[in-house]
């Protein structure tokens, strides 16, 4: 079903912007789209998302899954675990997840992910955008970047077919979407649990008014992230931005 229609653009200002519209406009759950450079690419916390030509897969799924509006953020990590799958399909690469959906090769950040839901007591439709550092240079995410960014290419030292790795993600995109709409969250929790970086590691949760710090200790039955506090409490997420504490941090 993922990737069955796939509309392609030389630029978009954002791949998640033109999906919305289109969905928006009724078109069907399954459609992607996908550019070759976007001017504003969206982040996460209203953040830019550098898109250059031919640097990656900058592409958005249009989803919309008869489910109660909260278990949506669980296609968030359904996401970044099909790309992880993607990625070791085509590639020697194992990226890890930093929770929710950051995925991460030597501790640089390789894809990000950003799901946006259009929903009033039931789900709209999801827009489900994916932006995966496949062959960027390292010159190409400029000073700011290169300390925590990274490609596929700068990891193994050569190109990656773009086409072949974009096939492979929608192929698990659609495996694990088709799981999770009859098994639940449960298989693909334990799949998410397998590719984390993030429990058991001392972290920073910042939401949008207040940081908290602590060690990260599981993720529950509906993709929480929950830690155990520096005051000993136990701590639930839907939403944060986390930060692995390195050393030099404690
Ligand atoms: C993040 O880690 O902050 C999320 C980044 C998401 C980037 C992708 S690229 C394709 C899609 N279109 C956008 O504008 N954003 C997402």
């Amino acid at each position: 079903m993922i990737g069955r229609k796939l509309l392609r653009y030389e630029t978009v200002d954002s791949t998640n912007a033109v999906a919305d519209q289109l969905a928006r406009g009724g078109e069907p759950a399954g459609t992607v789209v996908l550019a070759n450079s976007q001017t504003h690419g969206q982040g996460r916390r209203e953040r830019r998302w550098a898109s250059p030509s031919d640097g990656g897969l900058w592409f958005s799924v249009i989803l919309r899954p008869e489910t109660d509006p909260a278990a949506t953020v669980q296609l968030t990590l359904l996401a970044a675990v099909a790309v992880c799958d993607g990625i070791e399909q085509v590639t020697d690469c194992r990226p890890g997840i930093k929770w929710p959906n950051d995925l991460l090769v030597s501790g640089k950040k390789i894809c990000g992910i950003l799901c946006e839901m259009e929903a009033d007591q039931t789900v709209n439709h999801v827009i489900m955008g994916i932006g995966i550092n496949v062959n960027a240079s390292r010159q190409s995410f400029g000073p700011e970047l290169q300390p925590v960014a990274t490609s596929l290419a700068i990891e193994l030292g050569r190109n990656v077919d773009g086409e072949r790795l974009l096939q492979e993600v929608f192929y698990h995109l659609d495996l694990w979407y088709a799981r999770w709409l009859t098994e639940g969250f449960a298989p693909l929790r334990e799949a998410w649990k397998d590719r984390n970086v993030t429990i058991n590691r001392q972290i920073r949760v910042d939401c949008e008014d207040a940081t908290f710090c602590g060690q990260a200790i599981d993720i529950d039955e509906e993709g929480a992230l929950v830690i155990q506090t520096e005051v000993g409490r136990a701590q639930r997420f839907r939403f944060g931005d986390v930060s692995i504490k390195c050393q030099a941090d404690e």
